[in-house]
């Protein structure tokens, strides 16, 4: 108790811009920050209603905002963004780069995967975050944070082919988390790559309803151990966490939030695995 009043303490009258929050993680994640009193910046794409339902959120949780439309695929687009940060908010403590691009597009196996595909992918996440931290650590405030959204069997294993640009893309991602690290330690901010599982009430509901029900009903089996999808507030959590002073020393690192389901060991029947 004590230390949840801390923590809102900490973060309270903070600011945040996070990329891709007016749906699914990105929102769980305004969402959550918004709780502990942060005040946020809604990056949107095409959805200004989504991104406009996300703010009232905001402000039913008690803080304060703005939307602002953005292409993080494109390097202009996030300077405007950021400026548009600065004149509003004035000064920046956290930065998450979460907004996903056009994955459907740029789902290729790497045999087939075109040139125009890969480099999408590119755009979308490695170019992406290199071109937000760059913009966003002039703002940034001393001991600030920045996150970037990963996918772990995306980018430590090669099992879902379709995913080689995205996958491949969110190592490059994880990697330089480590090199802004570095970069940004002398200053107290710390970057971090936070993995998520699969999770409801995002991408994963775009997909056709066999897919769906048949991931889903995959993890409740037990191939994750909750037997459940992660949830937007989920990653939320994980990514306020990180926000708070007590994780100060975590930098560089790649966290999985997945309800265990990386634990899991696919050379060996369930049967044998589940408590
Ligand atoms: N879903 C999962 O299970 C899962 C698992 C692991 C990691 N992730 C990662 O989590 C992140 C969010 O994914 P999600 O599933 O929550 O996606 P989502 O529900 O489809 O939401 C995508 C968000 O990104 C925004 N966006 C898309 N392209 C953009 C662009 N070029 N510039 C700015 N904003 C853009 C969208 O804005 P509009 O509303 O305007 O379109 C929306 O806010 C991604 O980095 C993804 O790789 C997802």
């Amino acid at each position: 108790m004590t230390e949840s009043v801390n923590e809102k303490k900490y973060l309270a009258g903070k600011f945040a811009l996070v990329t891709g929050s007016s749906r699914g993680i990105g929102r769980g994640i305004a969402l959550k920050l918004a709780e502990k009193g942060v005040k946020v910046a809604v990056n949107y794409l095409k959805d200004e209603a989504a991104a406009n339902d996300t703010l009232a959120k905001i402000k039913e949780l008690g803080s304060d905002g703005f939307i602002v439309q953005a292409d993080v695929c494109n390097p202009k687009d996030i300077e405007r963004m950021v400026s548009e940060v600065r004149d509003k908010f004035g000064k920046l403590d956290i930065f998450v780069s979460n907004a996903l691009g056009n994955l459907l597009g740029f789902m290729s196996p790497p045999l087939q995967v075109s040139l125009q595909q890969w480099e999408e992918a590119c755009r979308a996440q490695s170019s992406a975050f290199l071109v937000g931290v760059q913009q966003a650590a002039g703002l940034l405030s001393d001991k600030g944070r920045i996150l970037a959204i990963s996918y772990w069997p995306g980018s430590h294993a090669g099992g879902f082919l379709p995913y080689f640009a995205m996958g491949t893309n969110k190592a490059a991602v994880e990697a330089m988390c480590r090199y802004f690290a570095v970069a940004l330690a002398p200053r107290g901010i710390t970057v971090n790559a936070v993995c998520a599982g699969i999770t409801d009430d995002s991408i994963v509901n775009s997909l056709p309803k066999e897919a769906q029900d048949a991931m889903l009903s995959w993890l409740k089996e037990g191939w994750n151990p909750m037997k459940r999808p992660g949830t937007p507030a989920d990653i939320g959590g994980a990514i306020a966490t990180l926000c708070t002073e007590d994780a100060g020393w975590i930098t560089g690192q790649t966290i999985i939030a997945d309800g265990g389901a990386s634990l899991m060991n696919p050379e060996v029947p369930l049967f044998f695995q589940l408590p």
